[in-house]
């Protein structure tokens, strides 16, 4: 009888196989065989799926960008552990449903979009392209897609807002100093903007070595980036531009309590959502100290290594917010079908944060436009497939964790 390697030993022979020049006259499995043959793609709607424009992306920026774009913390396996883990939960398809009409629109916070994935907050969009959040306004707006903006955007949130042709949801770092954050939400409501979202994942101190690696391998000076040599984005985004933060040490206060969301709920007046939970504890507090919505986010696996990817922190969240609040997901999201789980999961919508880069980086507006398309292309042929012609019709008996029935 053959006997299966054991998967050390296996891993050392494919790791030996792969150095060997022929290796890539080695058969690959199917979904990859034909990745290398294929010319590269003259234009953004070429590109067969939203994965295809890494390699693009990584090809157009200079290494310190990618790197910025990529990193994770420490090993990045949680950045990894947020894709795989929708690989996990498998979908149960039913026949017998009239799916002549798949509707993938979504309604949040008063105003209906195309389809449930918004573009989630991505600072210093310059650094991929010189439109930046620009180019990014413009697909949203001809895809009709929601954007959140970065504190950190390279661009003013009132040019970004013109160009989506409607308002976006500012994010937040309201930084340790009162007196800024209180101005910070003057500045976002005076701009228009109907929501703001409190960024809570983001404590200072975090090991992103892949960016350093990238750094390293860059010996450009990025003016573009570094206004003046600054790193710290309330000294070089224009959201804190003309305000005092010469007593500013941090993104976040150091106190986050739900005592500091009580004070924070009183300043703002438009909708406040918390981004960045993981535990049904803390969604249970965010909604009990004022949140309007709840997302779902380790940052991408970008602020700390915990390895857990947030599409399986969404149960115990959404089983915590009990409906009161609408309950957001970002991390990993790379498929229609990942979008699908999620919102079988309870999620009401998803966010994308690399992806955007990618497409921004690989064809400027067009790539971001493609990249929303492609979400919503398979998002709508597995709502045909599963028997779900509504985003309501998504419940979570559509999926099953592998192994569990
Ligand atoms: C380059 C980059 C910059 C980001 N900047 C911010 C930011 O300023 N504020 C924030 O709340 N999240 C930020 N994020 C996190 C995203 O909003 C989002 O949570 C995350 O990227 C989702 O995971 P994904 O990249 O796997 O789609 C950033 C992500 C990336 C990749």
């Amino acid at each position: 009888m053959r006997k299966t390697p054991d998967p050390l030993t296996r891993r050392a022979l494919l790791g030996t196989i792969a150095a060997l020049p022929a290796a890539a006259a080695l058969p690959l499995p199917p979904s990859q065989a034909f990745r290398r043959a294929v010319p590269p793609p003259a234009s953004a709607g070429e590109v067969l799926d939203v994965m295809g424009f890494e390699p693009l992306a990584r090809e157009a920026l200079p290494p310190a960008h990618f790197g910025y774009l990529a990193t994770g913390a420490d090993d990045d396996r949680t950045v990894l552990r947020n894709q795989d883990a929708f690989g996990d939960i498998e979908i149960r398809a039913r026949r017998f449903v009239d799916v002549s009409h798949v509707d993938t629109r979504v309604a949040l916070y008063g105003t209906r979009y195309a389809g449930p994935v918004y573009l989630s907050a991505v600072s210093s969009q310059r650094a991929f392209h010189p439109d930046a959040e620009l180019a990014v306004a413009r697909a949203a707006r001809s895809r009709d897609a929601p954007l959140m903006i970065s504190s950190g955007s390279s661009v003013p949130t009132d040019a970004v807002a013109a160009e989506r042709g409607a308002p976006v949801w500012q994010q937040l770092y309201p930084t340790d100093d009162w007196e800024v954050t209180r101005a910070l939400v003057r500045r976002i409501e005076e701009a228009g903007c109907p929501a703001i979202v409190l960024t809570v994942d983001t404590m200072p101190g975090r090991n992103n070595e892949t960016l350093r690696r990238a750094m390293a391998a860059d010996s450009r000076t990025c003016t573009d980036c570094h206004v003046n040599n600054n790193h710290d984005m309330w000294r070089k985004a224009p959201l804190y531009a003309g305000l005092d933060v010469s007593r500013v040490t941090t993104h976040l206060p150091m106190d986050l309590t739900p005592a500091y969301l009580d004070r924070l709920r009183a300043l703002v007046k438009v909708k406040l959502l918390v981004k960045g939970i993981v535990a049904g504890e803390d969604a249970a507090l965010a909604v009990e100290h004022g949140a309007d919505g709840v997302i779902v986010s380790n940052h991408g696996g970008r602020n700390e290594e915990t390895l857990r990817a947030t599409i399986d922190c969404l149960p115990e969240i959404a089983a915590a917010v009990r409906g009161r609040v609408p309950v957001l997901l970002d991390g990993g999201v790379r498929r229609g079908t990942d979008v699908f789980k999620a919102l079988a999961l309870g999620a009401t919508a998803v966010g994308i944060g690399r992806p955007q880069g990618w497409g921004l980086a690989a064809f400027g507006q067009s790539g971001v436009e493609a990249v929303l398309d492609l979400y919503v292309r398979e998002l709508t042929q597995i709502m045909r497939q599963a028997g779900t012609p509504t985003l309501a019709d998504i419940r979570p008996e559509r999926v099953n964790r592998r192994g569990v029935r």
